[in-house]
């Protein structure tokens, strides 16, 4: 079973995935902010978290792993492909996070940034910021490449059957999932030509997330506790 919460400041999705014979659960992507709610829903629910983990370094919010460890014990999981330093799983193409009746398959998905993993857990896949509804995450910092999220998304997103469900990092619309099936035909972005792709990166024109210079070096930085 997978719950989809929202945190309304940076419009970020955070899922649990729910192990409903051990009563463990597995959070992708949990906000700081929101670590109070999260826990609380557990708590109500009657789960313990067993492992976070992170689609790559947010830059427009910290992260709640370290809150989540310190009180849970429950394993950071991050991406082997970035400078991410005291995690407690680092994270490559084909890994898999498990629990008894869970197991989520690690894909490595570069483009937004050079770090970005998607994960695939049965007919659905979480993809970070590599691919949102009708959209994609910006590709014009840490070590993001318009090209890569173009081969990231048509070769291991792309690829996957139609009726897989995308569970987005984020939505500023609010919709909140999609199909395979649908983006292929629908992403505005993804359905261009890889060079009209690259021109359309290029001249986005966005300034800067707010927190970045606050949110991408705790988000870097999970030490020991
Ligand atoms: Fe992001």
């Amino acid at each position: 079973m997978i719950r989809q919460l929202f945190d309304r400041v940076s419009c970020t999705y955070t899922y649990i995935v729910l192990d409903l014979k051990t009563r463990e659960c597995v959070v992708i992507d949990p906000v700081m902010e929101q670590f109070d709610r999260d826990e609380t829903l557990m708590k109500q629910w009657g789960y313990t978290p067993k492992y976070t983990l992170e689609t790559h370094t947010h830059a427009d919010h910290i992260s709640a792993a370290k809150l989540f460890r310190e009180k849970y014990k429950s394993k950071i999981a991050v991406s082997s492909y970035g400078l991410a330093k005291g995690a407690d799983i680092y994270l490559k193409e084909n890994d898999s996070i498990s629990t008894e009746q869970i197991s989520i398959k690690v894909l490595h998905t570069p483009g937004h940034t050079e770090e970005s993993l998607c994960f695939l857990y049965k007919e659905t896949i979480f993809t970070g910021d590599t691919l949102l509804i009708r959209g994609c995450g910006r590709t014009d910092f840490q070590g993001g490449s318009a090209d890569d999220l173009y081969e990231s998304v048509h070769s291991k997103i792309f690829t996957l059957p139609s009726e897989t469900k995308i569970f987005p990092g984020h939505d500023y619309q609010g919709r909140l999932w999609s199909s395979v099936g649908e983006e292929k035909k629908h992403n505005p972005r993804l359905t261009q030509t890889k060079e009209q792709f690259k021109e359309l990166m290029q001249n986005l024109g966005l300034s800067y997330p707010e927190k970045m210079n606050v949110a991408v070096p705790a988000n870097s930085l999970f030490p020991d506790t």
